[in-house]
């Protein structure tokens, strides 16, 4: 598996973090930045990002700021990109299995080091559920 990660200044500790999670599992990491913690716009981290997901260089991305709200909708505005904003255990396994979500949103400033972690396994680990109903739901997104 590869994973795309971008933060911007806000989140800059939590990505650095869940790169050493990512890399201590065997995932491959594609690292975006931002590389230094002045301030920065979180715009350019998600295009680069989602860049690398639709041209399917990787596999997931991984897109964080101070409440991860920017992210998401930067990111969405990508066509093919369904980017979720999760703050829980729950919603990390749904956005899987019901919204075959391929970026995953958080919050630096709102979710705690271990929960984004844990949030992120269980993103990863969990498959689209290739239910009948989901996929309809989530063509009609497309379209
Ligand atoms: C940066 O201060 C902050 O606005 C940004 O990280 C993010 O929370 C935006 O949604």
């Amino acid at each position: 598996m590869i994973v795309a990660i971008g933060s911007d200044h806000a989140a800059y500790e939590l990505r650095y973090y869940l790169i050493d999670h990512l890399k201590n599992r065997g995932i491959e990491v594609k690292d975006f930045g931002t590389y230094e913690k002045k301030s920065c716009d979180y715009p350019d981290y998600a295009r680069a990002v989602c860049s690398c997901v639709l041209e399917k260089e990787a596999d997931f991305g991984v897109l964080v700021c101070g409440t991860g709200i920017g992210m998401s909708m930067a990111a969405n505005r990508f066509e093919g990109i369904r980017a979720a904003l999760v703050g829980d255990e729950l919603s990390a396994e749904a956005t899987r299995a019901h919204n075959d979500a391929n970026v995953l949103c958080m919050g630096a400033r709102v979710t705690t080091h271990e929960r984004a972690e844990r949030i992120l396994d269980i993103f990863m680990d969990t498959p689209f559920s290739n239910e009948e109903k989901h996929i309809r739901r989530i063509s009609k997104i497309e379209r």
